[in-house]
């Protein structure tokens, strides 16, 4: 079988973006795939954490991969900052990587904007550690929201560098970015993708929304005054609220049109928000079952570290025989 690696950071709230741009896909293919699902708290620190609150929050993530369907048994669900190798290749592949790439990287001149009082090395060497992460797995296919693109191009640049001064060592990976749900937008402003980081909560959904939070704040998505729902990029608002429907449903953009022909934006938001609250429900019922459950959440997190911690390092050691560092005895 064919390796998957994919992450989240356990910043913020989970977002229905990072839901349908990512796990809901992972979803889909973790009975073809070896798949691993990383909660990567070391790219978390780039910028400044509550500790206690990022504990919490990664444990939460994990929660959420397994809540959303994802099997404990099938898949290796860690986190990062258990398995050491991640920090050990991200420091080879830093010297493999040029400034003027890092340099071009738009979502580190997105963040250095917004943290100008907090520029930190980590965040400009970002892309790095994400690269360690894919290649330390060998992995063949990285499902990903649209935004992690220019991260998945610099990963496969690095290992085609590396592969070419040392031989094959690395798998170059694919992106697999979903045809809908790649990008879910904000909801109040629908020119902007859907982030956690958001300042106005209105914007996104959280997957732990309180339901009728969740109906209202579709109901409350910013349209525009016209009244036909149509498919296009100059109605961004309606056309989100129909990527949302169609991801979530699984039916071609076409198959979701007719269903809404001759309806109105009441109709849409209604019909949209009840598709997003009964895809959340289970979700959320599974997730507050198994946080009371400690010891099993505990068991697998102990288990798929051990897992990951072996693999990871089968490639390490490999990396480090190559560029020439003495070999344990
Ligand atoms: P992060 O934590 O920002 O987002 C996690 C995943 O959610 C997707 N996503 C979206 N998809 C659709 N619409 C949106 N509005 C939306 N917002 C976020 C992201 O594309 C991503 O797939 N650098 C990564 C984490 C990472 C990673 C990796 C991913 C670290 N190492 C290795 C894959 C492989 C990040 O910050 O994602």
């Amino acid at each position: 079988k064919k390796v998957i690696f994919s992450g989240i950071q356990p910043t913020g709230v989970i977002t229905l973006g990072n839901y349908l741009g990512a796990i809901k896909n992972w979803t889909r293919l973790q009975d073809d795939y070896n798949c691993l699902f990383c909660v990567v708290d070391m790219h978390s620190i780039t910028v400044r954490q509550d500790p206690a609150l990022l504990r919490k929050r990664a444990r939460d993530l994990l929660t959420i991969y397994i809540a959303a369907g994802l099997d404990p048994e099938k898949n290796i669900m860690y986190y990062q900052s258990h398995v050491s190798g991640h920090a050990e290749l991200s420091w080879i592949l830093s010297c493999f990587t040029y400034m003027g790439e890092l340099n071009r990287m738009t979502q580190f001149k997105e963040k250095s904007a917004k943290h100008g009082n907090n520029i930190n090395a980590g965040l400009f060497t970002y892309p790095v550690l994400m690269a360690a992460d894919i290649l330390l797995f060998q992995s063949d296919l990285v499902p990903v929201g649209h935004d992690q693109k220019q991260h998945l191009e610099i990963t496969r640049e690095i290992a085609s560098r590396f592969n070419n001064i040392y031989g094959d060592v690395f798998t170059v990976p694919e992106p697999y970015i979903g045809k809908v749900g790649a990008k879910i937008m904000s909801l109040q402003e629908p020119t902007k993708k859907m982030s956690k980081s958001d300042e106005n909560p209105n914007g996104y959904i959280s997957l732990l929304d309180d339901l009728n939070v969740v109906k209202n704040k579709i109901k409350r998505a910013v349209t525009d005054s016209d009244r036909e729902v149509t498919y296009s990029e100059d109605k961004p608002g309606v056309k989100n609220l129909i990527d949302i429907y169609s991801s979530i449903t699984g039916d071609s953009i076409e198959s979701c049109m007719n269903e809404f022909q001759g309806k109105g934006y009441g109709d849409l938001k209604r019909i949209v928000g009840e598709a997003v609250v009964e895809e959340l429900r289970p979700i959320q019922e599974r997730f507050k079952d198994l946080q009371k459950n400690k010891d099993y959440l505990d068991s697998i997190i102990k288990k798929n570290g051990e897992t990951a911690n072996y693999l990871a390092t089968k490639t390490l050691r490999k990396v480090q025989k190559k560029v020439g560092f003495p070999v344990r005895i």
